[in-house]
């Protein structure tokens, strides 16, 4: 990974393939983990925030599983179609254990992506699952970036299927003047999601701008326009304060104390 990251770091000028760089790097720690969740060791541990019956498997602490009522066991609203009234025009509405109590250590969730016109599903990856992804109307290109950096593209219609490995890097733009869906399932209760630009641009606090800047071979005002466009944070925080001087000064304390 280190040779592949210098070699990437000497080729790249533009500032998106930095983005690509930085974030293999990340995703690079995460391919340690286990293809899918462990099996589960119950019929099934509806998951409830209250632990009054104190027992946990291996995700949430589980409702008493003589509680259980059918209802527990459904979801409703997956037909309803995400709000794409954002920068991007996509909406990714995913029904993970976070919305679905019941999937809690059963390795299973699921996604609907509704697309604008052009809309964008930006570019992302799932560190905790592969993902298998199904267009069902629209014309999407997808794209997937793989630990050596090559690019695999293509255009998918209405009835295609693809695969996204777990924490591989990959996006989806709808080619039509009209809405685009796709729906997608994941190996995983918990599939996680994190968007590159906002992994750099909308960190909170931020990334301090003496490793942005470094990193992308450009000056601060970029970097702040970047952080502008792309952070989902709320960008009038003041978090000037922080420096790496002031977190140096502060660990060497903690050291002499
Ligand atoms: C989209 O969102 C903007 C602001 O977020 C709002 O002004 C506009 O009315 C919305 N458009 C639609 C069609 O909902
Ligand atoms: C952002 O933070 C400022 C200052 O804390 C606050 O006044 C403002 O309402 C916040 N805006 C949003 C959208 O949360
Ligand atoms: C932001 O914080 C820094 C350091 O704490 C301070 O010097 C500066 O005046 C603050 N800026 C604003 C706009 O509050």
């Amino acid at each position: 990974m280190e040779k592949n990251n210098m070699n990437a770091i000497r080729l790249n000028t533009a500032g998106l393939w930095m983005v690509f760089a930085i974030i293999m790097s990340f995703i690079s720690h995460f391919e340690v983990a286990d293809a899918s969740d462990p099996s589960p060791l119950q019929d099934f541990c509806v998951a409830v925030d209250d632990p009054y019956s104190a027992v946990i498997v291996n995700g949430r602490f589980c409702k008493n599983p003589k509680d259980v009522k059918i209802e527990d066991l459904v979801y409703k609203g997956f037909n309803i179609p995400g709000d794409t009234n954002n920068t991007q025009g996509a909406e990714a509405t995913l029904v993970d254990v976070n919305r679905f109590s019941a999937l809690n250590t059963l390795g299973v969730s699921m996604a609907r992506i509704d697309f604008g016109p052009f809309g964008l599903n930006t570019i992302h990856s799932h560190p905790r699952s592969s993902e298998i992804f199904a267009v069902l109307e629209g014309t999407l290109y997808v794209g997937i970036v793989t630990t050596d950096y090559k690019l695999y593209d293509t255009v998918l219609r209405k009835g295609d299927m693809i695969v996204f490995p777990q924490g591989l890097i990959h996006f989806q733009l709808n080619l039509g003047k009209t809405n685009a869906f796709a729906i997608a399932s994941f190996g995983s209760q918990n599939p996680g999601r994190i968007n590159v630009v906002d992994g750099l641009f909308g960190t909170m606090p931020r990334i301090l701008d003496d490793v942005l800047t470094k990193a992308f071979q450009v000056d601060d005002t970029l970097i702040e326009r970047l952080r502008s466009q792309f952070s989902r944070q709320n960008l009038s925080i003041n978090t000037t304060g922080r420096s790496i001087l002031q977190l140096f000064a502060q660990t060497t304390n903690d050291c002499t104390n």
